[in-house]
């Protein structure tokens, strides 16, 4: 690959390690609503650096992928990933969970639909899901998920997509994820290497 275009970038690198500490200072007492708040702001601050990401930088799937993830940031213990994905315009992911990590997604380019659900109930046996809003992913727009949420991701517009997801641990640890019918109340379990490959840019 042109060194010219090399994922690699430390300038790019310095600025996500500060900004992840300041997210870790605050999301390190717990995902709660007011942390993720909290978290949300500082993510939405780094996402708005269209110089660091771009499609340049992060390349779409050059076949008929859904999208690329570019793995930006994770600490030693795998905790705080942070993942740059380019979506296609196509993109969409039925109702699922992130393994009970918490999660925030901001926006930097392009608009992305999020329908949150969370499980009817406690019971491990019943898969039906109850709707808990909707929130429009676009930038300056993030939106935030607690260890339980779930939700639907439409890509909007039919234009692609860049957007920064931050999980409270990386695509490894949070292992197998359900993914849902909200309909049928059926539900099956997956692991996102049957998704596709995962690039390491940091
Ligand atoms: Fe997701």
């Amino acid at each position: 690959m042109d060194s010219k275009h090399s994922l690699k970038n430390p300038e790019r690198n310095r600025i996500v390690s500060e900004a992840m500490e300041q997210i870790r200072a605050v999301m390190d007492s717990g995902p709660s609503l007011d942390n993720l708040e909290k978290g949300k702001a500082l993510l939405i601050e780094l996402a708005a650096r269209e110089d660091l990401f771009n499609f340049e930088a992060f390349p779409l799937p050059d076949d008929d992928a859904m999208e690329c993830s570019y793995l930006i940031h994770e600490c030693d213990d795998g905790s705080y990933a942070l993942y740059v994905n380019s979506g296609a315009p196509h993109q969409y992911y039925a109702p699922h969970d992130h393994g009970n990590a918490w999660a925030i997604i901001a926006g930097v380019n392009g608009r992305e639909r999020h329908q949150l659900y969370l499980r009817k109930s406690d019971d491990p046996d019943d898969l039906l899901l109850v709707r808990k809003g909707e929130v429009v992913v676009a930038p300056g727009e993030a939106v935030t998920m607690q260890p339980d949420g779930i939700h639907e991701v439409n890509a909007m517009d039919d234009r692609p997509l860049l957007h920064l997801h931050l999980y409270a641990k990386n695509f490894v640890l949070q292992g197998y994820r359900w993914k849902y019918d909200f309909d049928s109340g059926a539900a099956e379990r997956f692991h996102l290497d049957e998704l596709g490959s995962i690039t390491d840019a940091r």
